[in-house]
């Protein structure tokens, strides 16, 4: 069995760091997200998926060449040349499907989840309807497709995004799908079409839409602040899907000066430098060949590779693009997000969810959020 994985989306409200590197990639833990989705494939059986691509498809298809581990977990790729939506992807994967092999797993390339596929499949199975959605449950349902159900797990109501007033329930769309062969015939082919606004309204009105509830971890990475704690949770095993758990990953080629404190859980990739007197606190991820001045501190954050925090500044719960520059005593907090090669000049204060765009340079002591 197959699935596909919808990878096409622009990732706009993780920009800056999404210029380059698709949503697809940004490392959790150090891994590109695409690892977690393929582990959550295989552990559910599948043998193989195809990648309905669109925005920067060359990087995820390099990152899949790479990989010489997949030992028989086959990947196609259908690449679009315009946006097609969640549906009208969906449609263009399907030259990669063979119809004899029944049912189908759709994911969303942006949920980090330890849910059992297997469950799943044995739920649709088991209904006999001709698409079965995952249900989670989460605070506040208007970033999602809010999905109302009777005891018998049949849709009565799929709203994507609903406005506050809409919210009749916590229970939304998970973005994991198992749909029959038939349900690519309701989609026109080479259009725009989204499968929460136009393909699910329409087999719940058929009365053929089935949801299945999961209560295992779910999250969708897309936002800053979604991305931060699901690398928060990677960071500590909440996911709850690796055997072998190591709270501190780090190798023999990092560099670590006198009275630097580590404090796990934490992720190091190969050649950081970590300059006398620095912390790095808990629950951050730093790429490779990263710098750390002495007496800085990093806590709770993501860096990517080969950023510089120069000596005395701080970063707290932000994403650091690659080789950005944070400047002597600058503070970075508050989910502030920099884009690659940004440089923020000594003494600067970030906060409040602001975000540098690539390349920016920041003067010495010009913002002070
Ligand atoms: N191929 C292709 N083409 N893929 C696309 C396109 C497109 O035009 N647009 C979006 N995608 C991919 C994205 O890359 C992402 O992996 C997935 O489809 C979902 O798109 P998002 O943009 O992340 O949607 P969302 O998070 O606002 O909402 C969706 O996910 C929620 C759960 O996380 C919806 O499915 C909601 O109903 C759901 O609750
Ligand atoms: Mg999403």
């Amino acid at each position: 069995m197959k699935a596909v994985i919808l990878v096409g989306g622009q990732g706009s409200r993780l920009r800056p760091i999404t210029y380059h590197i698709p949503k697809a990639l940004v490392p959790l833990r150090n891994q590109p997200f695409m690892g977690y989705m393929v582990e959550f494939l295989r552990r559910g059986g599948l043998d193989g998926a195809v990648l309905s691509l669109g925005y920067l498809p060359d990087p995820i298809q390099a990152y899949f060449a790479d990989r010489k581990d997949l030992d028989g977990f086959s990947l196609d790729y259908a690449v679009e040349d315009r946006p097609l939506g969640t549906a009208g992807g969906l449609k263009n994967a399907e030259p990669y499907l063979d119809r004899g092999d029944g049912p189908l797993v759709v994911v969303n390339g942006d949920v980090l989840t330890g849910l059992d596929l297997g469950e799943l499949l044995e739920a649709h199975r088991e209904s006999g309807a001709q698409a079965t959605i995952t249900l989670t449950s989460v605070e506040d349902p208007t970033a999602y497709g809010l999905v109302e159900v009777d005891s018998e797990m049949q849709v009565h109501r799929f709203l994507e995004k609903p406005a506050y007033d809409e919210v009749t329930t916590n229970l939304v769309n998970a973005g994991i799908y198992v749909l029959e062969p038939e349900v690519l015939e309701m989609i026109p082919a080479d259009q725009e079409v989204s499968i929460e606004r136009e393909i699910f309204p329409e087999l719940q009105a058929r009365g053929t839409l089935r949801a299945h509830v999961s209560s295992a971890y779910w999250r969708d990475v897309g936002t800053p602040r979604s991305y931060l704690m699901a690398s928060h949770d990677v960071l500590s095993g909440a996911v709850g899907t690796e055997p072998g758990f190591e709270y501190l990953q780090i190798d023999a080629s990092t560099k670590v000066g006198k009275g630097v404190k580590l404090l796990p859980p934490l992720s190091i990739a190969p050649d950081c430098v970590f300059e006398e007197g620095a912390t790095v606190g808990g629950r951050s991820s730093l790429g490779r060949g990263c710098r750390i001045g002495r007496g800085a501190t990093v806590e709770g954050s993501v860096v990517l590779d080969g950023a510089e925090i120069e000596p005395g500044a701080v970063v707290r719960g932000s994403v650091i693009g690659p080789e950005v520059r944070v400047g002597q005593d600058a503070i970075v907090r508050g989910l502030s997000v920099l884009g690659a090669e940004a440089v923020i000049g000594e003494g600067n204060v970030l906060d409040q969810g602001l975000r540098v765009n690539p390349g920016v340079v920041l003067q010495p002591r010009s913002l002070n959020f």
